[in-house]
């Protein structure tokens, strides 16, 4: 489930997405990028009760920081969740779609600026397929826009007359991603979202920032 204050945000955010940010909201959105970053760093080190699988990382946040590999636990996830976890200092999201949310999809390729993922620094070879990933059901994605680096936030709400079928919008200059981390055209961010190396140990437990090359 979301946080509630970043889904009330994201209510917020949805009735604006239309409109050029003034400096104000701007100034707004920068400082709840560093709330953000500030609730999951806080959370990995001092409590899980916050952000949940916070606590299933391992090794210790002394070897994240190092650059380590870190170990989520996604087997509790519902279908329609996202967590957010931290690797070398970065966000990266992990959501798991439902199936309604992956016949999503294909709804706007026509939208999109990379559909196939033809970008090949933005994932790895095992992720450059419809769904970005080593599995359909889980996205892993770094939460990080690749236009200036500002955190997207979730929008899972499909609103056809937008043509907006759910994914992440980029809160600072308005980027737009749908549910593979695939970047809209006509939007500031120039790619999809990165997609980083990982794979999974069991079918409940995967690695972020290491994997085997398999597709
Ligand atoms: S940083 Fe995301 S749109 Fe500019």
């Amino acid at each position: 489930m979301p946080h509630k204050s970043l889904t009330k945000d994201n209510n917020v955010r949805a009735a604006e997405r239309s409109t050029l940010m003034s400096e104000d909201d701007l100034d707004h959105n920068r400082r709840h990028f560093l709330t953000i970053a500030t609730a999951v760093t806080g959370a990995a080190g001092v409590t899980a009760a916050a952000i949940p699988f916070i606590s299933s990382l391992k090794p210790s946040a002394r070897a994240q920081a190092l650059g380590a590999p870190v170990e989520v636990s996604i087997g509790s996830m519902k279908p329609g969740e996202l967590i957010r976890v931290l690797w070398r200092g970065k966000l990266v999201f992990v959501l798991r779609r439902s199936e309604e949310m992956l016949q999503r999809l294909s709804a706007n390729l026509e939208n999109l600026r990379d559909p196939k993922s033809a970008e090949v620094d933005q994932q790895p070879d095992y992720a450059a397929n419809d769904t970005r990933s080593l599995k359909p059901e889980y996205l892993i994605v770094e939460g990080a826009c690749t236009h200036l680096g500002c955190a997207p936030v979730e929008d899972f709400e499909v609103r056809p007359a937008e043509s907006w079928s759910g994914g992440f919008f980029c809160p600072c200059h308005g980027s737009k991603f749908d549910l593979a981390g695939r970047v809209y055209k006509g939007v500031p961010a120039p790619t999809n979202l990165k997609v980083p190396p990982y794979r999974f140990i069991t079918d409940d437990v995967i690695m972020i920032g290491q994997d085997t090359g398999a597709v």
